[in-house]
């Protein structure tokens, strides 16, 4: 098993429905560690290269108004396996399959308005940490008992 870096961001709803910080506490509270947070309201061209693969589809044009119509939270999460995890606790895309006890489980009723974004692959994290975090907007510093718990 391996430490890694994971890309997620809070949705415009997610912030519209004042329920960041119960986001961020779920990751917190599942071990992963916080290295890189800020806001923006992200552009256009961001947003159409972030979600480029699902261009064409019938979702992807209010898929785009949506994620720049506010701000929204980027940050980055380190831990053990943490793409996978993070995806879990993220839970899936679709509300109806979203388990309770998952963030979107807990929290989603619209498949497009679903609060948050997670990478699904290391090739994926990669390029969405660099999309939107410079290398020194990135933190290496360890926890009290980092070690025990990695
Ligand atoms: O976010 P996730 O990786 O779970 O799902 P995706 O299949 O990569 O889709 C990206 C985003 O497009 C989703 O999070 C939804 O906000 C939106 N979407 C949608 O509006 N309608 C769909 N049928 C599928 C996705
Ligand atoms: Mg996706």
């Amino acid at each position: 098993m391996a430490v890694e870096k994971t890309f997620v961001m809070i949705k415009p709803d997610g912030i519209q429905r004042e329920i960041a910080g119960e986001i961020i506490s779920r990751f917190e509270r599942k071990g992963l560690k916080l290295v890189g947070m800020k806001m923006i309201k992200m552009s256009r061209e961001k947003a159409e290269t972030h979600y480029g693969e699902h261009k064409g589809k019938g979702f992807y044009d209010e898929l785009i108004a949506f994620i720049t119509s506010g701000p929204v939270i980027l940050s980055v999460w380190e831990g053990l396996e943490a793409i996978k995890i993070v995806r879990k606790v993220v839970g899936a895309t679709s509300p109806d399959k979203a388990e309770p006890g998952t963030i979107r489980g807990d929290f989603v009723l619209c498949t497009t308005f679903n609060v948050v974004h997670a990478s699904d692959s290391g090739e994926t994290a990669k390029k969405e940490i660099s999309h939107f975090f410079e290398d020194n907007e990135i933190f290496d510093y360890s926890l009290p008992l980092g070690e025990f718990l990695q």
